[in-house]
């Protein structure tokens, strides 16, 4: 949306991959009112951006990545199609959380995935066999849910297509990555590989992601911007420690 994953994925190409490929972000860079955790309450957050693709030109031009990154605007469901199959060394799903959205985009992925390659995502806290199933069939439609056994907030709808596309992963705080291996896919252990908070990190929140992280690595200098603190509250920095993680795995290929 505003740019924070395409800016962690960058930079790790630019960082540890010698500027070597490009990122393409697709996303329908329409309003959008998303849900956020309070006090383990799901409340709908009132910020609506109407300016985030403005926001994302701005912040990957800022950062100097606007040569590497690639905006394609649609809906995901759709836009895949027009790209080419096996192409891809790491694919990030981090788009609408509906059941039907994420599985749409896994099995696009699966396509668009070259051997050897990564498929990885966001915001999956739970799995199947931690849930209520009732409740989680039910919720899967919904961007957020609500376990009733842990009364922990989750997403529903990534927890059932990604189980239903790979099985029992092993994500690290939410973030799930699978790796292609001829027709079959292995989870990658995400707990084991190096960690980086990124050179545009906001300040006031690397300490928190320091603690989350365990022994990050900081590299830090200011520029991007957010928009009323939505940009932050998405959680999608969670990528940013994930580009060292992914071009460690990807090296020397
Ligand atoms: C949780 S946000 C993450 C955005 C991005 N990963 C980031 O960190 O900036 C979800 C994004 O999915 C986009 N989105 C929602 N429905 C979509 C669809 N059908 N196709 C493509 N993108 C979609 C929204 O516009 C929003 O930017």
């Amino acid at each position: 949306m505003c740019g924070t994953s395409a800016l962690a994925w960058a930079e790790g190409l630019s960082k540890y991959h010698g500027r070597k490929g490009c990122v393409f972000c697709v996303d329908v860079w329409d309003r959008w009112s998303g849900l956020e955790f309070q006090e383990g309450q799901i409340v709908a957050r009132d910020t609506v951006l109407q300016v985030a693709y403005d926001i994302f030109s701005y912040n990957i031009k800022v950062a100097r990545l606007d040569d590497i990154i690639f905006p394609i605007i649609g809906d995901s469901r759709t836009a895949l199609d027009a790209l080419r199959d096996g192409y891809f060394d790491i694919i990030y799903i981090d788009g609408h959380h509906g059941y039907e959205y994420v599985l749409s985009d896994i099995r696009n992925a699966k396509r668009l995935i070259s051997d050897g390659g990564i498929i990885c995502g966001d915001d999956l806290e739970k799995q199947v066999g931690e849930v209520d199933n009732i409740a989680l069939k039910a919720q899967k439609d919904q961007i957020a849910g609500s376990d009733p056994l842990s009364g922990s907030p989750y997403h529903p709808g990534v927890t059932l297509a990604v189980f239903e596309e790979f099985g029992t992963i092993n994500p690290f705080i939410g973030l799930w990555a699978v790796r292609k291996a001829g027709t079959e896919f292995d989870s990658v252990d995400l707990e084991v590989l190096p960690r980086v908070i990124p050179s545009w990190f906001p300040s006031e929140r690397v300490e928190q992601a320091r603690q989350l992280l365990e022994n990050a690595v900081i590299e830090q200098s200011p520029g991007v911007c957010s928009s009323k603190g939505a940009l932050w509250r998405s959680r999608s920095w969670m990528a940013a420690f994930a580009v060292k993680k992914m071009y460690y795995l990807l090296r020397g290929r």
